[in-house]
């Protein structure tokens, strides 16, 4: 049996989401990504700024220390560092060792969120940031994700992935609000694109999920669109759609129904852990309270029930690293998603030893 593309380690040169924009100001944020400890804070200008965590003089970590108009300032001898990473200031002395200084990420606002550049900040290219649209949209409403913070979740960032790639757990992890058995008499198709995998499961005539119902005020069944696309490493959007029956969803006609996308994007913490990112985007009920008050409770009941999953998948994988497990159909388009990566993050590491060896 072929061999699932497992965890080869990360992608460098790619954007990942650090945080949501309301959570950086003028207090350092500490917070690990890619197992290397960044803090994050907002320059007098309102500029987002990522530095290593870690001073060059002892050690400590910065985020215990001060902003202090543009710089951070070291909280134990009070070495001061500008947003290059450059050391600009020693308490006591005129001259600053030519060595001081700390590593600086590459970051840039997109779509609510601060992203950050984990690989050479040479080969930072904003047009990698996926097309998020919908955030800016008059005729759509985005609800941040779990109150404007990432979920915490403990395990591989690839599971949540998978996990998203995997429409078919909807039918007995979400039997209460997205779900209902309906889903898993289709069958999926997965293709490949330049670097992304997208998972599509058309449903036709059946029962609305319990929220769909609710929020299209549907009669009776419905025609179902469930779209997953994931663009490497992983930006998922689930684009979901519920519609009237006979308005031939097949060719693209969705103007009878209901739609969302969900924006996810959990960022590798560790190896074994992940800051959760997402948001979700919806073309209804855009000024209703009740759908509003939807989106901000029963959907964090939702990523709670897939956070209850995952972790308790990390916590057998790491009782037992490279146990057996076998595959099924639904797994295709996760299979075809780690081994998009798996080539991405080979042909990264392959340049590395290139330039190494010169
Ligand atoms: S440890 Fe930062 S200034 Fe000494
Ligand atoms: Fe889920």
């Amino acid at each position: 049996m072929e061999q699932i593309p497992g965890n080869k380690g990360f992608l460098r040169n790619s954007w990942y989401v650090a945080a949501f924009d309301n959570e950086v100001g003028s207090e350092p944020l500490a917070r690990m990504f890619l197992n290397e400890p960044v803090v994050l804070y907002r320059d007098e200008a309102g500029a987002a700024v990522a530095l290593e965590d870690r001073c060059c003089h002892r050690h400590l970590p910065l985020s215990q220390g001060n902003v202090i108009g543009d710089v951070l300032q070291c909280g134990y001898h009070g070495l001061e560092f500008d947003r290059t990473g450059a050391c600009v200031r020693v308490p006591g002395q005129s001259q600053i060792p030519p060595e001081a200084k700390i590593r600086s990420y590459p970051v840039t606002e997109k779509w609510n969120w601060i992203w950050i550049w984990m690989g050479d900040p040479a080969r930072a290219d904003e047009s990698l940031i996926p097309d998020w649209h919908w955030v800016e949209d008059e005729g759509w409403r985005t609800v941040k994700g779990n109150g404007g913070k990432p979920l915490p979740v403990d395990c591989n960032y690839q599971l949540v992935s998978d996990n998203l790639l995997d429409i078919s757990h909807l039918s007995y992890v979400h039997t209460s609000s997205i779900g209902n058995g309906a889903i898993m008499d289709f069958p999926i198709k997965t293709e490949r694109l330049n670097r992304e995998i997208r998972m599509s499961r058309i449903v036709m005539d059946r029962p609305p999920a319990p929220f769909w119902g609710w929020a299209g005020k549907f009669k009776g069944n419905v025609d179902r669109w469930l779209v997953t696309s994931c663009e490497m490493p992983a930006f998922v959007v689930n684009d979901a759609v519920s519609v009237e029956l006979g308005t031939d969803m097949r060719a693209g006609h969705r103007d009878h129904g209901v739609e969302m996308r969900v924006l996810n994007a959990p960022t590798p913490e560790t190896d074994t852990t992940c800051h959760y990112f997402y948001a979700h985007a919806r073309n209804f009920g855009l000024d209703d309270p009740d759908v509003q008050n939807a989106y901000l409770t029963q959907f964090t009941e939702v990523f709670l029930e897939d956070k209850f999953v995952l972790e308790g998948q990390q916590r057998m994988m790491n009782l037992k690293p490279g146990a057996t497990e076998i595959d099924i159909n639904s797994d295709a388009p996760s299979i075809a998603a780690r081994r998009l990566l798996g080539e991405l993050i080979d042909a990264e590491q392959a340049e590395l030893m290139s330039g190494a060896a010169e």
